[in-house]
């Protein structure tokens, strides 16, 4: 088999563990530990995920490459490459999801709200914590949990982000302008790349 294959038949495996998990435990902060550890034990070995399969953009642009998605758009897992400076504001998922390091730092900020936050108008938050995503950890975030991200490295970074429901799907997700204090609903994000 070549890299590929490997890759795809592990990330085959995983996503059954995975399935099995959330069927046997539900979606709390356990079960999604077990998921990251599942998802930490995928990626152990880099050379699954070479950087010249998970390239940016032809202008430099980040990219999100999808690895796994069920035919009912559940269990769905991305590839997600950061350029330098790449940022991404406060928002929820309305799904659970994990996130884990191939390459590079992803810093995210953890948020609570504290006033509103249930749908779009006033909004407040405040940053309760922050956690560098890296090779061989991880993040977890139950629906309702709130974060951002940051790349800063030079060099593109590669994370890997599994969800309860595929991204395409999530059209109840709110991003937050702690400037302006309010949050909306976000973008439905689309056009991934399949890996
Ligand atoms: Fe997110």
């Amino acid at each position: 088999m070549n890299i590929k294959q490997t890759r795809d038949q592990a990330v085959a495996e995983t996503m059954q563990s995975i399935r099995g998990i959330e069927k046997e435990m539900g979606v709390n902060y356990p079960a999604l530990k077990q998921i990251r550890t599942e998802l930490i034990s995928l990626t152990a070995d880099q050379n699954l995920f070479p950087a010249k399969d998970f390239p940016l953009d032809p202008t430099g642009g980040d990219v999100i490459y999808r690895l796994s998605e069920d035919n009912d758009h559940r269990f769905a897992l991305y590839g997600s490459v950061g350029s330098e400076g790449k940022s991404v504001s406060p928002h929820n998922h309305s799904t659970w999801a994990v996130i884990v390091g191939v390459y590079g730092d992803e810093v995210n900020q953890f948020y609570q709200c504290t006033s509103g936050g249930k749908e779009p108008g006033p909004a407040t938050l405040e940053q309760t914590g922050s956690f560098t995503v890296r090779h061989g950890n991880g993040v977890v975030f139950m629906p309702d949990d709130i974060h951002a991200i940051q790349t800063d490295d030079e060099v593109p970074t590669l994370h890997l982000h599994a969800y309860g429901l595929a991204l395409d799907q999530l059209s109840d997700r709110l991003m937050f302008d702690t400037a302006a204090g309010t949050c909306a609903r976000m973008p439905l994000m689309r056009g991934f790349i399949s890996a």
